[in-house]
């Protein structure tokens, strides 16, 4: 991770404001500046495609990594969901959103600290690293142990970072529109109230906390994971207290021997589909950091548990449907369940269910193909990607989803990733029909 000095983390609404406002006309002053220099080689300055240039997309990823909170999130979703609408090296620039961030300096640490523990916090502790362990959107961890000897990570949030969703969200907001970085298709005042719901449950550890309990109960039986202990008496709403794991970068699993590579990829992939199925409960945030690996037992530890997500029985019943369906490859089915969860709408003709039906077959062509799934050799991504573009944007075929599965598609798209990366070959198809056992089951009448 390419460190980036301390930087006290803008409190203020119109400090916030000012500098998003700052990012747009940066972008606009980029893009002109690159205009000029076409014109000066006697070309047509292309200002649309200057905007979206590589050094625009760097400018804007470092001031949302100065802002942090829920504006440098939105650019984390971006450079995720952004290679549809945008050209690559915007995106890529904006990749470096998902590793960096700028942690605070130490005084504005030692307010929160003050503030969250109450004064005399220094006395709680034996020993305090006082350089974070990481920087991440929200908060950054830092190892400590306590008087009484337990070795702890203290993930510990920005300050104002809470009270600053709204305004970050609705600002990055006119700020996209503004520079028309949103697809077409999208329910902008939609997408806007769940992105503030979910940012707002992200900014609470206490919620966290629990999570991250549930979800030690839910794969207690589970040997290929881990996930820390949570120490309550040193969690508050905006500290959170766990054990402080040992372990190496997800990344280096792609180091190791293909049969240890192949059995972490059936570990995620295995547990991807029992949150889904079995547990209903989503971390849907596959990011490489929220994970780690332990060599010497091959686990994976689990951190990270902001962005959890509760989904109710009858969604999962319907996608529980659609999976069967596919696995067993009926079209028609699919299709009408596809309506259910608003995949169509129930006034759309043939034509769009069957570009429905033809994306969600193509995104599960994992659970269709016998036996393990290379996923590092599979170009699933960018067959997606370019059939979607042609079906949605040039056709107009395809509805934006609704925003109850952006989360979930986001996991999706990052389990295959993460599978990729980690250079694995799994059996999807055997793991999910394990794990659709598991589904509710609950028929309704044909409609
Ligand atoms: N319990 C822990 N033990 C060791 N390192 C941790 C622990 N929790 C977090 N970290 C480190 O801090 C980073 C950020 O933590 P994370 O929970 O993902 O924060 P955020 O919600 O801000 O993304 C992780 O990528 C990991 O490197
Ligand atoms: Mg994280």
């Amino acid at each position: 991770m390419a460190k980036r000095p301390p930087s006290p983390v803008p409190q203020t609404r119109l400090g916030r404001l000012a500098r998003i406002g700052l990012a747009a006309g940066e972008l606009a002053f980029g893009a002109a500046a690159q205009g000029l220099t076409r014109l000066a080689k006697g070309q047509a300055p292309d200002f649309a495609g200057a905007m979206l240039s590589g050094s625009n997309a760097k400018r804007l990823a470092s001031r949302l990594s100065e802002l942090r909170g829920a504006a440098m999130k939105l650019g984390q979703i971006l450079s995720l969901h952004g290679e549809e609408m945008l050209p690559p090296e915007f995106v890529q620039a904006l990749a470096e959103l998902r590793s960096q961030a700028t942690s605070m300096p130490s005084q504005q640490l030692h307010r929160v600290l003050g503030r969250e523990y109450g004064k005399g916090w220094e006395k709680r502790f034996k020993r305090f690293d006082e350089e974070p362990i990481a920087a991440a959107s929200i908060g950054q961890v830092h190892r400590a142990v306590t008087r009484d000897g337990r070795d702890l990570a203290l993930k510990i949030q920005y300050p104002g970072v809470a009270r600053s969703i709204a305004s970050d969200v609705d600002n990055v907001a006119v700020l996209l529109r503004l520079f028309n970085l949103l697809p077409v298709s999208i329910d902008i005042a939609a997408t806007v109230e769940e992105a503030k719901r979910q940012f707002a449950q992200e900014a609470d550890y206490e919620a966290e906390g629990r999570f991250l309990e549930s979800y030690a109960t839910f794969v207690a039986d589970d040997p290929g994971v881990v996930v820390p202990h949570l120490h309550w008496d040193f969690t508050t709403p905006r500290i959170m207290a766990m054990d402080y794991m040992e372990g190496v970068p997800l990344e280096k699993v792609a180091h190791e021997l293909p049969r240890v590579r192949d059995a972490v990829g059936s570990v995620l992939e295995r547990l991807l589909f029992r949150e889904l199925f079995e547990f209903r409960v989503m971390q849907t945030d596959p990011n490489f950091a929220n994970y780690l690996f332990q060599r010497a037992t091959g686990r994976v530890v689990l951190l990270d548990f902001g962005a959890t997500r509760r989904f109710d029985d009858d969604f999962v019943a319907t996608f529980a449907r659609i999976t069967h369906a596919v696995v067993k490859g009926d079209r028609e089915l699919v299709g009408r369940e596809a309506a259910r969860i608003g995949y169509v709408r129930p006034d759309d003709g043939p034509e769009h269910v069957s570009a429905a039906v033809e994306l969600i077959f193509l995104v599960c062509e994992p659970l269709q193909h016998p036996g393990p799934y290379d996923f590092p050799a599979s170009d699933l991504l960018p067959r997606v990607r370019a059939r979607g573009y042609e079906l949605a944007v040039r056709r107009g075929l395809v509805r934006a989803p609704p925003p109850a599965t952006m989360f979930l598609h986001r996991k999706l798209i990052g389990s295959f990733l993460l599978l990729a990366r980690i250079g694995a070959r799994v059996d999807a198809r055997a793991l999910v029909l394990e794990c659709l056992k598991k589904a509710p089951r609950r028929p309704r009448p044909a409609s």
